[in-house]
């Protein structure tokens, strides 16, 4: 069983290593957090902890399986929000001790990029992961289960963050970034230039928040233009993508990679899907998304993840542990003790 609950999304699901996905149950925070147009954590952690149990009930009894059934239990144990963390660490554990069986704290964004396996034809090792969700954007050459390195990353916003921080620029609410990808397709993106910053320069890291300001800039000259704000949001969502794509394209080459896996919430981006698809056929690369329910936040992924860290050998302690900070890189080496907040200890290191 797998539980997800970084932040504003409760997610249960429930993977069986020969069947494959038997059930996936998501609770969204969206409209508790629309309010105030952002996540707001401590109703977060609550929400969460209303909801985990009653998902947990359902994602077993729509498939007629009970407690007893489950052979393992996964928990998101980082990054993310500290309280919400500990909600989905704490059950998870509380459920394994009782059942007697291995509880295995996984890494969210092991998570993202493990997530294209849950589908058919699925890549394989090794393969470079293009990360974009809300927290982060990286590029990470993917060697084995547990082996990742970080091969560039944002030096500020991520690139969901860039588009939910538009979006509400542009008056489109909480969460932006599918609002944004809706508004867009109905404007001209050649209308106003934008930058692709830092592909002038070599290297693998992103920048989002100079683009960010360039579409401010661009939003106050224009506000009164009734389709600018479309043309700017289709010119600000083809910005993200072509830097993404270019980036991906140094990467591949650099990994030597003919795999490319694209995961994490902006990976629901259809503009972005279709044209890193476009690129992986002219270059002779395999391009893998998941689904796009699984591109942002789920339970089937942690379940996924947690399955094979399980298969793999990976056994922790009954420390309750939760990092809202951990680095990707230091997966592999059981780092998830050091630096986190540990209910037994009580204190953050
Ligand atoms: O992976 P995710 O669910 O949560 C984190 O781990 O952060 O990603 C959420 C992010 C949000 O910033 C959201 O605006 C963005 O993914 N997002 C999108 C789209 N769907 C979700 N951004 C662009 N286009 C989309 N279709
Ligand atoms: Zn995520």
């Amino acid at each position: 069983m797998g539980i997800e609950t970084s932040c504003d999304e409760t997610g249960v699901a429930l993977f069986d290593s020969e069947r494959g996905l038997l059930s996936h149950t998501l609770y969204s925070q969206v409209a508790l957090h629309a309010e105030y147009g952002g996540v707001v954590p401590e109703l977060a952690s609550r929400d969460h902890v209303r909801k985990l149990l009653p998902l947990v009930n359902k994602c077993l009894s729509e498939v007629g399986l009970h407690r007893r059934d489950i052979d393992g239990v996964a928990y998101t144990a980082g990054p993310g929000l500290i309280g919400a963390l500990l909600v989905g660490a704490a059950t998870g554990r509380a459920i394994a001790m009782a059942l007697d069986c291995p509880a295995v704290a996984v890494h969210h964004m092991e998570g993202h990029l493990l997530a294209p396996m849950l589908e058919p034809d699925p890549p394989v090792f090794p393969f470079v992961a293009l990360l974009v969700s809300g927290g982060h954007t990286m590029l990470v050459e993917v060697r084995a289960l547990g082996d990742y390195r970080v091969m560039g990353e944002t030096l500020d916003d991520a690139a969901g963050e860039a588009f939910d921080k538009t979006a509400k620029l542009l008056g489109l609410g909480y969460p932006g970034g599918p609002a944004l990808a809706r508004l867009a397709e109905s404007g001209n993106p050649e209308r106003f230039s934008f930058p692709r910053p830092m592909t002038d320069r070599p290297g693998l890291e992103f920048s989002f928040s100079g683009l960010k300001t360039h579409t401010r800039n661009l939003w106050l000259k224009h506000a009164n233009d009734d389709t600018a704000r479309a043309d700017i949001a289709a010119g600000f969502q083809q910005a993200v993508t072509d830097t993404l794509v270019i980036k991906c394209r140094r990467a591949m080459r650099e990994a030597r990679a003919c795999e490319l896996v694209v995961a994490g919430g902006v990976g629901a981006n259809l503009d972005l899907r279709e044209t890193l698809r476009d690129t992986g056929r002219k270059n002779g690369w395999k391009v893998s998304f998941p689904r796009l329910e699984f591109c942002t936040d789920n339970g089937a992924m942690i379940a996924f993840a947690g399955c094979q860290r399980l298969l793999a050998g990976y056994q922790e302690n009954l420390v309750i542990s939760a990092r809202a900070r951990w680095p990707l890189g230091e997966l592999g080496n059981g780092a998830l003790n050091s630096g986190g907040l540990r209910l037994n200890g009580g204190h953050r290191q």
